[in-house]
């Protein structure tokens, strides 16, 4: 494993999620209620940086064109609506392994 530092736990913490870049890619990090997720910040569909969740669901959505996106898993769970038809078993996120480690958020890209 090769674990990237990011932003502050204290930060996420305030913020509640955001995406960060590490590398070269952009990673979709969150704290639901103490527990940590990073998945793909950057949408499959046509590759706008994703944004928002919704807390209560669990699901991320893009503001581009309203792919919804499940965040533990990645798994797209609302095709965008300029594409109703998006094969959307294969427009799934990648997700990472994350963690803190002496107050920064860390994930893991391999
Ligand atoms: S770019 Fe995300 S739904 Fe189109």
């Amino acid at each position: 494993m090769v674990w990237h530092k990011t932003i502050s736990a204290k930060a996420l913490e305030k913020v509640g999620h955001t995406s960060v870049k590490v590398g070269n890619e952009v990673v979709f990090i969150s704290n639901i209620e103490g527990k940590f997720y990073a998945m793909d910040g950057t949408c499959s569909h046509a590759k706008c940086i994703l944004g928002s969740i919704d807390k209560s669901t669990m699901k991320v959505k893009c503001a581009c064109h309203d792919a919804v996106f499940e965040l533990g898993t990645g798994r797209m769970v609302e095709p965008p609506y300029v594409a109703p038809n998006a094969p959307m078993d294969k427009l799934g996120l990648k997700t990472y392994p994350i963690k803190e480690e002496k107050g920064f958020i860390e994930v893991d890209l391999q």
